[in-house]
């Protein structure tokens, strides 16, 4: 039977942070879960659950010898919730690892807290590129926003977009997705003619939208968390901006799986460059998708999912690699260097960031048997977040 158990933001107030006693043999091995399971961003915590359910119910709760429960907990999106939840999964509830971390802010809030109990934190969803270097616990199975915001610049400049205005949501991933699309794209030769920031909580694109059609660019390079994707396509075809010839293109979280079947058909043609689709073309996809769907009727998996699922398989074989010692510093030195074949295709943990190294995919969306999907056509190998690579 899998143990996860689900909390509100109601209970305690916070708690000092103490150093967690050594966990006896026979324990469980608690793994703090935390995520938007409720407010704008409970896409992303659907989707982790539902993978991280789907992997023990495929490799079992008991690892090395070790039972594992996972303790899940609904920061609703509030950095504040977040804290209080961390604090109170080390301190109380004596977990020995927290993850999830739906958002930038969330992930940042946890940082310090990790470090001063030596706890690692697994990143499954959150994407700028400083978190990892936030403490020494922390070990990512998702992305970084610049992985994919690079390779739209280079597919862009490459493929007769000379003129662009970069339209994102104004926090840190977002800076990120501006920043390392501007460089790449002007430095294959692309101009940017306006950068828009539109804000994270309820979003109306409109008035930015019309600001971007007047600079009259070949395309748009949008990059929101997420969820918002549906909002910013609506109201680019309310605008008319697909008739008038303005493309868009972003990261593939435009065009999140979770959400692009109520799209209809104006999200036809959009190119995106991300790590995952649903139409992912591999055996281990196919497998991954069809034992989803059939644990989740009605969804499809997006790419918050694989960063839920192989964040348990990190966790996995780090306790296997450790025999079932789960001291943080020896996990995160055996979750260094790891490599596997993810439904996404083939990944790695960077020994020296920590941060994941996979492949990006451009994608154009199509119909494939009634169902649109981010069908992919080119591939960048192994990519490594670039603005870590840069700083070398
Ligand atoms: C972040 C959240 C998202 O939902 C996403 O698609 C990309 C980045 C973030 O907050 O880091």
């Amino acid at each position: 039977m899998l143990s996860i158990m689900i909390r509100g933001l109601g209970g305690a107030a916070a708690f000092a942070l103490l150093a967690p006693t050594a966990a006896v043999a026979q324990e469980p091995v608690k793994i703090g879960l935390i995520l938007p399971m409720t407010g704008p961003f409970t896409s992303t915590g659907k989707q982790i659950t539902a993978a991280v359910h789907l992997y023990m119910q495929q490799h079992g709760d008991t690892v090395a010898g070790r039972k594992i429960e996972v303790i899940l907990r609904d920061d609703a999106g509030n950095a504040e919730a977040t804290k209080r939840l961390a604090q109170e999964l080390i301190v109380n509830s004596h977990a020995r690892i927290i993850a999830g971390f739906g958002l930038t802010p969330l992930a940042l809030v946890a940082a310090p807290l990790a470090t001063q109990a030596k706890v690692p934190e697994i990143i499954m969803a959150a994407g700028t590129s400083i978190i990892t270097e936030r403490s020494p616990y922390i070990v990512r199975t998702s992305f970084t926003v610049p992985q994919s915001a690079k390779v739209t610049a280079e597919w862009a400049a490459k493929n007769n977009i000379g003129k662009v205005v970069t339209l994102v949501t104004d926090y840190a991933p977002g800076h990120d997705a501006e920043a390392s699309f501007t460089e790449h794209y002007k430095a294959a030769g692309g101009q940017v003619v306006a950068a828009l920031r539109v804000p994270l909580q309820n979003p109306d694109f409109a008035p930015f939208l019309q600001r971007a059609a007047d600079a009259k660019p070949d395309a748009i390079f949008v990059f929101v968390p997420s969820g918002p994707g549906a909002i910013v396509m609506k109201q680019y075809v309310e605008r008319g901006m697909d008739k008038a010839g303005i493309k868009m293109i972003g990261t593939g979280d435009l065009t999140d799986d979770d959400i692009l079947p109520g799209y209809g058909d104006v999200a036809l043609g959009i190119i995106t460059a991300h790590f995952y689709a649903t139409a992912h073309p591999s055996a281990a996809n196919k497998a991954y998708v069809e034992a989803f769907k059939k644990d989740n009727p009605g969804m499809r998996p997006n790419f918050m999912s694989v960063g839920g699922y192989d964040g348990m398989h990190l966790i996995y074989e780090a306790l296997k690699k450790t025999g079932g010692k789960d001291d943080g510093d020896t996990l995160v030195e055996a979750m260094k260097g790891m490599k596997w074949e993810s439904p996404r295709g083939p990944i790695e943990i960077d020994s020296r960031t920590r941060d994941i190294i996979q492949n990006v995919y451009v994608r154009k969306v199509e119909r494939v048997g009634g169902e649109l999907q981010n069908v992919e056509f080119a591939t960048f190998e192994a990519v490594k977040d670039p603005v870590k690579e840069e700083k070398k």
